[in-house]
């Protein structure tokens, strides 16, 4: 047994530490980012206070370990994967909701509690917690905050960072700090709580939360559009935006996930559906009808194939199915499903989704598109049932997704909307931003671990070595 591995059971107890022989060791040593990374850790501590989550970082300074901080695993870019070894710091176990205010509207979270679980009681109180990424029966607010993490509602409420007020904070060498607030305004100092959100780890281990709620919509209604083709989809998108529309929701998928979803779908697509498109706005409940009629017959105008409209919760979901089913239906169809989540300007969807055929034409991989069409966030799916663990089909993925990638900067748009960075797509940033901006991101790493071991090697590529080095 590795020393460290000693040392933490002798601070925390045997019971907080997975170690080496555990059955469960190696699920510390995924997550799920596509074509399978497995790195094991020494061991894994599963921390139940602040305090603990600060004695490991302590331990792991003093002893000089790396240590990579985790949520529920749900991440898709291997930012809790570790890669250097050591120690991983789960915060599963700290899952307990301390607070809801619904005269302040916040709640107060440890980092552990499932997303799902938040709004459940939060909705239960009349509020509402707005982002929902896919995996919220699952991931973590701590993961959420992590990586600043978005969903279908952003378009209309924004990402994590902005339901984030404060933080409790574990830092490298042990020091707890505590920034931000809780009131909805607050300008005092820096704001050190939306420089932490979105660090995947790599700046502090985030213990608490306070988190801000709005009072729940008393009404939602969803709109299903089936057009011929994405141009006709994008342009009834347009449109309905031009018009002053404000969605919560505005989802696209292209011809290629209706075709997986088709068969396991309870709706019968039209057979030459080529783009859906889930409109879901909320408000009072008697302007529902009203939002459905003018979304129906903008549709209509422009040609829909089909439209489906509904405001009861369960007929909600049934309309919802559609575009639920894609990523499992994509999921048992293939063997590899690299999942890219970029981010094109709104005018530049139908010229990217254009330039995926054209990639899938040119290297002979099978892509399917959906998203976040309001925010321009394209869930980008190439797909294969080649081995996973063959190194040149690995390769292979990578360089259809590196074309991706520089079709997605030249249309102006950014590698990731909501998945973050992590290992998988680190070695992609210089794509994106300058050496400089690069380094300025090293330096502002280096501040908070200036020893380089909590998450080493995610996020931000290592320097490149100047010629004359
Ligand atoms: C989604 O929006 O569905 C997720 O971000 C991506 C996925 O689960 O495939
Ligand atoms: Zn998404």
């Amino acid at each position: 047994m590795s020393h460290i591995v000693g040392v933490l059971e002798r601070e925390l107890g045997a019971e907080a530490i997975v170690g080496p022989g555990h059955e469960r060791l190696d699920d510390y040593g995924r997550d799920e980012s596509p074509l399978p990374e497995f790195h094991p850790p020494e061991c894994a501590v599963l921390v139940e206070s602040t305090e603990q989550a600060a004695a490991v970082l302590r331990l792991c300074l003093e002893h000089k370990v790396p240590v990579t901080p985790r949520g529920a695993g749900s991440g898709m870019c291997g930012a809790a994967l570790p890669i250097a070894g050591g120690v991983v710091l789960s915060t599963e176990r700290m899952n307990r909701i301390k607070e809801i205010d619904p005269g302040d509207l916040v709640a107060v979270v440890e980092p552990g509690v499932v997303t799902g679980t938040l709004q459940e009681q939060v909705e239960a109180q009349g509020l509402f917690y707005p982002p929902d990424p896919a995996s919220l029966e699952y991931c973590s607010i701590g993961g959420n905050a992590s990586t600043n993490a978005g969903g279908p509602r952003a378009f209309k409420y924004g990402v994590t960072r902005e339901y984030i007020l404060g933080l409790e904070v574990a830092l490298m060498g042990g020091e707890i700090l505590r920034c931000g607030r809780r009131t909805s305004k607050g300008v005092t100092g820096y704001d050190l709580v939306a420089g932490f959100v979105g660090t995947e780890g790599t700046f502090g281990v985030i213990t608490e939360l306070v988190v801000k709620l709005l009072p729940n919509p008393p009404a939602a209604a969803t709109v299903l559009g089936v057009f011929a083709d994405v141009p006709t989809a994008g342009a009834a998108i347009s449109a309905l935006l031009r018009e002053g529309l404000r969605p919560r929701v505005l989802e696209l998928a292209d011809r290629h996930s209706i075709d997986h979803v088709r068969p396991r779908s309870r709706y019968r697509f039209p057979a030459n559906a080529g783009a859906i498109v889930l409109i879901e706005v909320d408000g009072e409940p008697d302007s529902m009808a009203m939002m459905m009629e003018k979304i129906g017959l903008r549709c209509d105008d422009l040609g829909a194939l089909d439209v489906l409209a509904a405001t009861e919760p369960a007929d909600r979901r049934a309309v919802w199915e559609a575009r639920r089913l894609i990523s499992p239906a994509l999921k048992a169809a293939y063997r590899i499903k690299v999942n890219e989540d970029v981010c094109v300007p709104r005018g530049k969807i139908v010229e990217m989704l254009a330039r995926v055929d054209r990639v899938s034409a040119e290297t002979g991989i099978a892509t399917a598109v959906f998203g976040h069409a309001g925010d321009g966030n394209l869930h980008v799916n190439l797909l294969a049932n080649d081995d996973p663990a063959d190194p040149a089909v690995r390769k292979k993925m990578w360089a259809a997704a590196e074309q991706i990638f520089r079709h997605t900067i030249a249309l102006g748009g950014t590698l990731s909307g909501e998945h973050g960075i992590g290992l998988t797509k680190r070695d992609y940033m210089h794509l994106e931003q300058t050496e400089q901006v690069l380094e300025w991101q090293r330096r502002w790493k280096l501040m908070w671990d200036p020893s380089n071991l909590l998450n080493p090697g995610k996020k931000i590529p290592p320097a490149t070595p100047r010629c004359s080095e």
